[in-house]
Protein backbone atom coordinates (compact mmCIF):
# COMPACT_ATOMS: atom_id res chain seq x y z
CA UNK A 1 0.00 0.00 0.00
CA UNK A 2 1.64 3.44 -0.67
CA UNK A 3 2.04 5.73 2.26
CA UNK A 4 0.71 9.01 1.73
CA UNK A 5 4.03 10.62 2.64
CA UNK A 6 5.23 8.59 -0.26
CA UNK A 7 2.23 10.01 -2.43
CA UNK A 8 3.30 13.78 -0.94
CA UNK A 9 7.01 13.12 -1.56
CA UNK A 10 7.39 14.09 -5.13
CA UNK A 11 5.25 17.10 -5.04
CA UNK A 12 7.40 18.29 -1.82
CA UNK A 13 10.57 17.93 -3.50
CA UNK A 14 9.45 19.61 -6.73
CA UNK A 15 8.30 22.63 -4.31
CA UNK A 16 11.92 22.17 -3.02
CA UNK A 17 13.24 22.25 -6.29
CA UNK A 18 11.32 26.02 -7.31
CA UNK A 19 12.36 27.29 -3.99
CA UNK A 20 16.07 26.47 -4.78
CA UNK A 21 15.58 27.95 -8.13
CA UNK A 22 13.68 30.85 -7.09
CA UNK A 23 16.82 31.58 -4.52
CA UNK A 24 19.26 31.05 -6.90
CA UNK A 25 17.47 33.13 -9.20
CA UNK A 26 17.14 36.49 -6.73
CA UNK A 27 20.47 35.79 -5.69
CA UNK A 28 22.21 35.84 -9.13
CA UNK A 29 25.17 37.58 -9.18
CA UNK A 30 24.83 41.18 -10.49
CA UNK A 31 27.86 41.68 -12.38
CA UNK A 32 27.50 38.51 -14.35
CA UNK A 33 24.38 37.54 -17.16
CA UNK A 34 21.22 36.48 -15.69
CA UNK A 35 21.04 33.66 -17.76
CA UNK A 36 23.88 32.27 -20.31
CA UNK A 37 22.44 30.81 -23.37
CA UNK A 38 25.34 28.37 -24.92
CA UNK A 39 26.03 26.75 -28.46
CA UNK A 40 27.36 23.08 -27.93
CA UNK A 41 26.76 22.90 -31.84
CA UNK A 42 24.65 24.90 -34.24
CA UNK A 43 23.91 20.89 -36.34
CA UNK A 44 20.69 19.77 -36.09
CA UNK A 45 19.25 16.57 -37.21
CA UNK A 46 15.64 18.12 -38.09
CA UNK A 47 14.61 20.99 -40.67
CA UNK A 48 11.48 22.71 -38.46
CA UNK A 49 9.78 24.61 -40.97
CA UNK A 50 9.76 27.83 -38.89
CA UNK A 51 13.17 27.94 -37.63
CA UNK A 52 15.67 30.62 -38.56
CA UNK A 53 18.48 28.48 -38.36
CA UNK A 54 17.82 26.51 -41.91
CA UNK A 55 16.45 27.51 -44.92
CA UNK A 56 16.09 25.29 -47.42
CA UNK A 57 17.26 22.86 -45.61
CA UNK A 58 20.32 24.51 -45.88
CA UNK A 59 22.22 26.18 -42.71
CA UNK A 60 22.16 29.79 -42.43
CA UNK A 61 25.52 30.18 -40.38
CA UNK A 62 27.90 28.84 -42.88
CA UNK A 63 30.99 29.72 -40.97
CA UNK A 64 30.21 27.64 -37.64
CA UNK A 65 28.25 24.75 -39.43
CA UNK A 66 28.89 21.34 -37.86
CA UNK A 67 31.03 22.19 -35.23
CA UNK A 68 30.88 21.18 -31.65
CA UNK A 69 32.30 22.75 -28.73
CA UNK A 70 34.59 20.51 -26.90
CA UNK A 71 34.67 19.30 -23.42
CA UNK A 72 37.86 21.48 -22.69
CA UNK A 73 36.35 24.87 -24.50
CA UNK A 74 33.35 24.39 -22.26
CA UNK A 75 35.40 23.85 -19.21
CA UNK A 76 37.80 27.08 -20.16
CA UNK A 77 34.65 28.93 -20.25
CA UNK A 78 33.10 27.77 -16.92
CA UNK A 79 36.17 27.75 -15.16
CA UNK A 80 36.81 31.73 -15.98
CA UNK A 81 32.97 32.22 -14.20
CA UNK A 82 32.93 29.60 -11.62
CA UNK A 83 32.32 30.87 -8.31
CA UNK A 84 30.96 34.11 -9.28
CA UNK A 85 27.80 33.35 -12.27
CA UNK A 86 25.62 31.42 -9.89
CA UNK A 87 22.37 31.62 -12.10
CA UNK A 88 21.85 29.17 -14.89
CA UNK A 89 23.29 28.20 -18.30
CA UNK A 90 20.68 26.94 -20.87
CA UNK A 91 22.11 24.80 -23.73
CA UNK A 92 20.49 26.34 -26.53
CA UNK A 93 20.55 29.00 -29.25
CA UNK A 94 20.91 27.33 -32.86
CA UNK A 95 21.01 23.06 -32.94
CA UNK A 96 20.49 20.14 -31.18
CA UNK A 97 22.57 19.82 -27.96
CA UNK A 98 22.08 15.92 -27.69
CA UNK A 99 24.27 16.27 -31.01
CA UNK A 100 27.11 17.17 -28.88
CA UNK A 101 28.41 13.95 -27.04
CA UNK A 102 30.32 15.72 -24.17
CA UNK A 103 26.92 17.42 -23.31
CA UNK A 104 26.76 15.00 -20.27
CA UNK A 105 29.83 15.82 -18.88
CA UNK A 106 29.05 19.68 -19.40
CA UNK A 107 25.67 19.15 -17.45
CA UNK A 108 27.87 17.56 -14.38
CA UNK A 109 30.62 19.78 -14.72
CA UNK A 110 28.08 22.52 -13.96
CA UNK A 111 26.42 20.72 -11.46
CA UNK A 112 29.43 20.20 -9.46
CA UNK A 113 29.95 23.81 -9.42
CA UNK A 114 26.06 24.44 -8.60
CA UNK A 115 25.19 25.98 -11.80
CA UNK A 116 21.61 25.16 -12.98
CA UNK A 117 21.30 23.49 -16.26
CA UNK A 118 18.70 23.30 -19.11
CA UNK A 119 18.60 21.89 -21.48
CA UNK A 120 16.11 22.55 -25.07
CA UNK A 121 15.78 19.06 -27.39
CA UNK A 122 14.00 18.09 -29.98
CA UNK A 123 14.33 14.54 -27.63
CA UNK A 124 14.76 12.42 -31.09
CA UNK A 125 18.10 11.03 -30.22
CA UNK A 126 16.83 10.54 -26.30
CA UNK A 127 17.86 6.73 -26.09
CA UNK A 128 18.00 4.79 -23.00
CA UNK A 129 21.80 5.20 -22.57
CA UNK A 130 21.38 8.96 -22.96
CA UNK A 131 18.34 9.13 -20.86
CA UNK A 132 20.32 7.34 -18.26
CA UNK A 133 23.23 10.19 -19.46
CA UNK A 134 20.56 12.91 -18.67
CA UNK A 135 19.44 11.90 -15.22
CA UNK A 136 23.15 10.92 -14.17
CA UNK A 137 24.82 14.11 -14.92
CA UNK A 138 21.82 16.38 -13.05
CA UNK A 139 20.54 18.40 -15.50
CA UNK A 140 17.92 20.58 -13.90
CA UNK A 141 15.29 21.26 -16.65
CA UNK A 142 14.50 19.24 -20.08
CA UNK A 143 12.41 21.29 -22.40
CA UNK A 144 10.90 19.41 -25.32
CA UNK A 145 9.61 21.12 -28.44
CA UNK A 146 6.68 19.12 -29.62
CA UNK A 147 4.91 21.27 -32.62
CA UNK A 148 2.26 18.43 -32.96
CA UNK A 149 0.26 16.06 -30.81
CA UNK A 150 -0.48 13.53 -33.95
CA UNK A 151 2.04 12.07 -36.08
CA UNK A 152 0.95 13.70 -39.24
CA UNK A 153 1.04 17.09 -37.90
CA UNK A 154 4.26 17.30 -35.65
CA UNK A 155 6.43 15.59 -38.61
CA UNK A 156 5.00 18.27 -41.04
CA UNK A 157 6.14 21.27 -38.84
CA UNK A 158 9.36 18.88 -37.44
CA UNK A 159 10.89 18.10 -40.93
CA UNK A 160 12.86 14.82 -40.11
CA UNK A 161 11.05 13.78 -37.17
CA UNK A 162 9.72 10.92 -35.89
CA UNK A 163 6.38 11.40 -33.63
CA UNK A 164 6.42 7.93 -31.82
CA UNK A 165 9.72 8.47 -31.10
CA UNK A 166 9.80 11.69 -29.52
CA UNK A 167 6.94 10.52 -27.48
CA UNK A 168 8.36 7.06 -26.38
CA UNK A 169 11.41 9.10 -24.83
CA UNK A 170 9.35 11.40 -23.26
CA UNK A 171 7.74 8.44 -21.64
CA UNK A 172 11.07 6.59 -21.06
CA UNK A 173 12.38 9.29 -19.42
CA UNK A 174 9.82 10.69 -16.94
CA UNK A 175 9.69 6.89 -16.09
CA UNK A 176 13.24 6.54 -15.41
CA UNK A 177 13.41 9.90 -13.33
CA UNK A 178 10.77 8.10 -10.82
CA UNK A 179 12.62 4.79 -11.23
CA UNK A 180 15.31 6.39 -9.64
CA UNK A 181 13.87 8.21 -7.14
CA UNK A 182 14.86 11.92 -8.42
CA UNK A 183 12.64 15.04 -9.67
CA UNK A 184 15.50 16.68 -11.72
CA UNK A 185 15.07 17.19 -14.52
CA UNK A 186 11.95 19.38 -14.74
CA UNK A 187 10.38 17.69 -17.82
CA UNK A 188 8.60 20.09 -20.08
CA UNK A 189 6.59 20.30 -23.62
CA UNK A 190 6.12 23.14 -25.59
CA UNK A 191 4.33 23.84 -28.70
CA UNK A 192 4.72 27.08 -31.18
CA UNK A 193 1.17 27.61 -32.57
CA UNK A 194 1.25 28.17 -36.22
CA UNK A 195 -1.87 28.00 -38.63
CA UNK A 196 -0.92 23.95 -39.36
CA UNK A 197 -0.76 22.93 -36.08
CA UNK A 198 -3.24 25.23 -34.26
CA UNK A 199 -6.04 22.66 -33.89
CA UNK A 200 -3.95 20.24 -32.21
CA UNK A 201 -3.33 22.48 -28.59
CA UNK A 202 -6.52 20.61 -26.63
CA UNK A 203 -5.22 17.60 -27.91
CA UNK A 204 -0.99 18.79 -26.85
CA UNK A 205 -2.77 19.58 -23.22
CA UNK A 206 -4.36 16.19 -23.42
CA UNK A 207 -1.33 14.57 -24.06
CA UNK A 208 0.77 16.52 -21.59
CA UNK A 209 -1.96 15.21 -18.54
CA UNK A 210 -1.46 11.82 -20.42
CA UNK A 211 2.14 11.55 -20.44
CA UNK A 212 2.32 13.72 -16.75
CA UNK A 213 5.03 16.01 -17.59
CA UNK A 214 6.00 18.37 -15.24
CA UNK A 215 4.64 21.54 -17.45
CA UNK A 216 3.36 22.30 -20.90
CA UNK A 217 3.11 25.71 -22.39
CA UNK A 218 2.16 26.90 -25.91
CA UNK A 219 4.23 29.29 -27.54
CA UNK A 220 3.84 31.87 -29.92
CA UNK A 221 5.45 31.91 -33.52
CA UNK A 222 8.68 34.27 -33.59
CA UNK A 223 9.33 35.49 -37.42
CA UNK A 224 12.98 36.42 -37.48
CA UNK A 225 14.07 39.52 -39.89
CA UNK A 226 17.31 38.51 -39.35
CA UNK A 227 17.74 36.00 -41.99
CA UNK A 228 18.49 38.17 -45.18
CA UNK A 229 15.94 35.80 -46.73
CA UNK A 230 12.61 37.28 -48.26
CA UNK A 231 11.37 33.26 -48.60
CA UNK A 232 11.72 32.54 -45.39
CA UNK A 233 10.00 35.62 -44.03
CA UNK A 234 6.68 35.44 -46.06
CA UNK A 235 7.09 31.64 -45.73
CA UNK A 236 6.87 31.86 -42.09
CA UNK A 237 4.09 34.57 -41.57
CA UNK A 238 2.19 32.38 -43.67
CA UNK A 239 2.10 29.98 -40.13
CA UNK A 240 1.46 33.13 -38.14
CA UNK A 241 -1.58 32.86 -36.01
CA UNK A 242 -3.83 36.03 -34.15
CA UNK A 243 -4.15 35.53 -30.65
CA UNK A 244 -4.27 37.63 -27.87
CA UNK A 245 -0.58 36.44 -26.82
CA UNK A 246 0.87 36.75 -30.30
CA UNK A 247 3.52 38.95 -30.96
CA UNK A 248 2.31 40.64 -33.54
CA UNK A 249 -1.19 42.11 -34.67
CA UNK A 250 -1.67 42.14 -38.50
CA UNK A 251 -2.00 45.52 -39.87
CA UNK A 252 -2.77 45.81 -43.46
CA UNK A 253 -1.95 42.87 -44.43
CA UNK A 254 1.79 43.19 -42.20
CA UNK A 255 2.71 41.84 -39.30
CA UNK A 256 3.26 44.52 -36.37
CA UNK A 257 5.11 43.96 -33.11
CA UNK A 258 2.60 44.44 -30.35
CA UNK A 259 4.98 45.58 -27.79
CA UNK A 260 8.45 46.77 -28.09
CA UNK A 261 8.90 48.59 -24.50
CA UNK A 262 11.72 46.18 -23.10
CA UNK A 263 14.72 44.29 -24.95
CA UNK A 264 13.88 41.41 -23.02
CA UNK A 265 17.51 39.98 -23.75
CA UNK A 266 20.04 42.38 -22.24
CA UNK A 267 20.71 40.75 -19.11
CA UNK A 268 21.44 37.83 -21.12
CA UNK A 269 24.45 36.45 -22.19
CA UNK A 270 25.12 34.18 -25.62
CA UNK A 271 27.93 32.06 -26.58
CA UNK A 272 28.63 30.69 -30.23
CA UNK A 273 30.02 27.24 -30.58
CA UNK A 274 33.42 29.26 -31.30
CA UNK A 275 33.58 31.19 -27.75
CA UNK A 276 32.00 34.60 -29.20
CA UNK A 277 29.52 36.58 -27.48
CA UNK A 278 26.98 37.44 -29.68
CA UNK A 279 24.37 40.20 -28.83
CA UNK A 280 21.04 38.04 -28.58
CA UNK A 281 19.79 34.57 -29.38
CA UNK A 282 17.66 36.72 -32.73
CA UNK A 283 21.55 37.51 -34.02
CA UNK A 284 21.52 34.13 -35.84
CA UNK A 285 24.16 35.13 -37.91
CA UNK A 286 26.25 36.31 -35.29
CA UNK A 287 26.74 39.11 -36.52
CA UNK A 288 27.39 41.97 -33.37
CA UNK A 289 29.76 40.14 -32.01
CA UNK A 290 32.10 41.65 -28.38
CA UNK A 291 34.63 39.53 -27.86
CA UNK A 292 35.49 35.81 -27.77
CA UNK A 293 35.54 34.31 -24.01
CA UNK A 294 37.69 31.67 -24.36
CA UNK A 295 40.52 33.77 -25.22
CA UNK A 296 40.03 36.14 -22.33
CA UNK A 297 37.45 34.54 -20.17
CA UNK A 298 33.56 36.28 -19.92
CA UNK A 299 34.29 39.24 -17.30
CA UNK A 300 36.30 40.80 -19.56
CA UNK A 301 34.05 40.51 -22.22
CA UNK A 302 31.14 41.44 -20.71
CA UNK A 303 31.89 44.45 -18.49
CA UNK A 304 34.26 45.80 -21.94
CA UNK A 305 33.06 49.33 -22.17
CA UNK A 306 31.64 49.28 -25.80
CA UNK A 307 29.38 45.91 -24.65
CA UNK A 308 28.39 47.31 -21.62
CA UNK A 309 27.13 50.34 -23.52
CA UNK A 310 25.63 48.59 -26.80
CA UNK A 311 23.55 46.88 -24.45
CA UNK A 312 22.16 49.98 -22.66
CA UNK A 313 22.10 52.40 -25.61
CA UNK A 314 21.54 50.04 -28.62
CA UNK A 315 19.55 46.43 -27.19
CA UNK A 316 17.73 48.45 -24.53
CA UNK A 317 16.43 51.02 -27.11
CA UNK A 318 15.85 48.58 -29.52
CA UNK A 319 17.08 50.66 -32.18
CA UNK A 320 18.46 48.12 -34.84
CA UNK A 321 16.22 46.71 -37.35
CA UNK A 322 16.13 43.61 -36.06
CA UNK A 323 14.57 44.58 -33.27
CA UNK A 324 11.34 45.74 -34.77
CA UNK A 325 9.89 41.73 -34.82
CA UNK A 326 11.37 40.26 -31.43
CA UNK A 327 9.66 39.27 -29.14
CA UNK A 328 8.80 40.97 -25.87
CA UNK A 329 8.21 38.55 -22.88
CA UNK A 330 4.73 39.47 -22.43
CA UNK A 331 3.52 37.49 -25.53
CA UNK A 332 5.45 34.75 -26.01
CA UNK A 333 3.61 31.62 -23.82
CA UNK A 334 0.44 30.50 -22.09
CA UNK A 335 0.96 27.70 -19.67
CA UNK A 336 -1.73 24.41 -21.14
CA UNK A 337 -0.97 21.91 -18.42
CA UNK A 338 0.98 22.03 -15.25
CA UNK A 339 0.53 19.66 -12.45
CA UNK A 340 -0.71 21.34 -8.83
CA UNK A 341 1.91 23.54 -7.11
CA UNK A 342 4.84 22.73 -10.04
CA UNK A 343 3.37 26.27 -11.17
CA UNK A 344 4.26 28.72 -9.02
CA UNK A 345 7.49 29.75 -10.21
CA UNK A 346 7.60 28.05 -13.25
CA UNK A 347 5.35 30.24 -15.38
CA UNK A 348 7.84 33.15 -13.52
CA UNK A 349 10.82 31.38 -15.37
CA UNK A 350 8.96 30.00 -18.06
CA UNK A 351 10.36 32.96 -20.86
CA UNK A 352 13.66 32.58 -19.34
CA UNK A 353 14.66 29.56 -20.72
CA UNK A 354 14.37 30.21 -24.50
CA UNK A 355 12.92 32.40 -26.98
C1 LIG B 1 16.27 26.74 -32.08
S1 LIG B 1 15.69 25.50 -30.99
C2 LIG B 1 17.16 24.73 -30.39
C3 LIG B 1 16.89 23.54 -29.48
C4 LIG B 1 16.32 22.28 -30.09
N1 LIG B 1 16.82 21.99 -31.35
C5 LIG B 1 14.80 22.34 -30.10
O1 LIG B 1 14.19 22.37 -31.17
O2 LIG B 1 14.24 22.37 -28.99
C6 LIG B 1 15.17 26.38 -29.54
C7 LIG B 1 13.69 26.65 -29.48
O3 LIG B 1 13.36 27.64 -30.44
C8 LIG B 1 12.06 27.34 -30.92
N2 LIG B 1 11.87 28.03 -32.20
C9 LIG B 1 12.53 27.85 -33.35
N3 LIG B 1 12.05 28.69 -34.30
C10 LIG B 1 11.06 29.41 -33.71
C11 LIG B 1 10.18 30.43 -34.17
N4 LIG B 1 10.25 30.90 -35.41
N5 LIG B 1 9.28 30.94 -33.29
C12 LIG B 1 9.21 30.49 -32.01
N6 LIG B 1 10.04 29.54 -31.52
C13 LIG B 1 10.94 29.00 -32.36
C14 LIG B 1 12.04 25.84 -31.01
O4 LIG B 1 10.73 25.33 -31.02
C15 LIG B 1 12.81 25.46 -29.76
O5 LIG B 1 11.92 25.28 -28.69
S1 LIG C 1 15.07 20.90 -33.87
FE1 LIG C 1 15.44 22.95 -33.01
S2 LIG C 1 17.30 23.71 -34.02
FE2 LIG C 1 16.61 21.92 -35.14
S3 LIG C 1 15.46 22.76 -36.86
FE3 LIG C 1 14.00 22.31 -35.19
S4 LIG C 1 13.84 24.20 -33.97
FE4 LIG C 1 15.63 24.39 -35.29
S1 LIG D 1 15.12 43.85 -28.84
FE1 LIG D 1 16.79 43.74 -30.34
S2 LIG D 1 18.63 43.49 -29.11
FE2 LIG D 1 16.89 43.00 -27.76
S3 LIG D 1 16.66 40.79 -27.91
FE3 LIG D 1 15.34 41.71 -29.46
S4 LIG D 1 16.57 41.74 -31.36
FE4 LIG D 1 17.95 41.42 -29.64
Amino acid sequence: MTSLSALRAPLIDTYAYYKEYLSAYLKHNQDYPRSIFLEVTPHCNLRCVFCPCYIDGEEVFRDRANKYMSYETFTKIIDHISGRFNFQICFTYSGEPLLNRDVFNMIAYLRERQIPSVMHSNALLLTADKTRQVLDAGLDRFIVSLDGASKQTYEDVRRGGDFNTVIANVKALLQERTKAGLTRPFVEMQFVVTSKNKHEVPAFQTLSRDLKVDYARTKTLLVFQDTQNQGYIEEVKGYFVEDEVARYNVEDGGLVLKDASTCPEIQNCIITVDGDVVMCCFDIHGKYKFGNCIETGLDEVWRAEGYTEFRRDVMAKRRLSICSFCNTSTHVSRDVYQLPRRITFARHFAHRGGR
